[in-house]
């Protein structure tokens, strides 16, 4: 299970990153370009919410059953804190990533919440971009870029 489970993580990954740059390309250009709000701004930010969600959940799965390097970290965190890929996937990845899932929903919410499509574009433009931004810092580029390779 875990190279599967490690494989579809990799996998929607791409899914996710691609909804990212959708949404937050569109959400900066409808509030410079002044649009109005419409059905697809939000089923964007639904989709994109989405593909976190099961990120996150492929991640969590990893993280707590199948990765031998987060159990290795997780027998010994404060040791694991000086040895650069037990800190990665047993921190800095895990919190980047769960901040930009956050992140991802607030934008998709506080959007919602606005009353106007300006305040709805510019809380959009800003939570989905700092989601963005979180997920760019927080990625294993190191990694395959396509699953069961190298
Ligand atoms: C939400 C956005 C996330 C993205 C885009 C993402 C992306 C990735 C990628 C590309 C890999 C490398 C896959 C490979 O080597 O084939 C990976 C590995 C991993 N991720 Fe994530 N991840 C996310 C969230 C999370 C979360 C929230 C957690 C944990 C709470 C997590 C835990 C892990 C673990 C434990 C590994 C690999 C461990 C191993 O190689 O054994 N990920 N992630």
């Amino acid at each position: 299970m875990y190279p599967i489970v490690l494989g579809l993580h990799n996998l929607v990954r791409w899914v996710a990153l691609v909804l990212a740059i959708v949404a937050t390309v569109g959400a900066f250009s409808g509030w410079f370009g002044k649009r109005q709000w419409s059905e697809r701004d939000r089923k964007i930010g639904s989709f994109f919410g989405m593909a976190m969600d099961i990120q996150l959940l492929l991640g969590l799965i990893l993280y707590f059953v199948y990765s031998p390097i987060t159990r290795q970290a997780l027998s010994n965190f404060g040791a694991a804190m000086g040895v650069g890929d037990l800190r990665f996937f047993g921190l800095e990845h895990a919190l980047y990533m769960i901040l930009a899932v956050v992140s991802a929903h607030l934008g998709s919410a506080l959007a919602r919440r606005a009353a106007e499509s300006k305040a709805k574009y510019q809380r959009a433009a800003i939570f989905f971009g700092l989601s963005l931004l979180l997920m760019l810092l927080g990625m294993p580029w190191m990694r395959p870029f396509i699953p069961f390779l190298g």
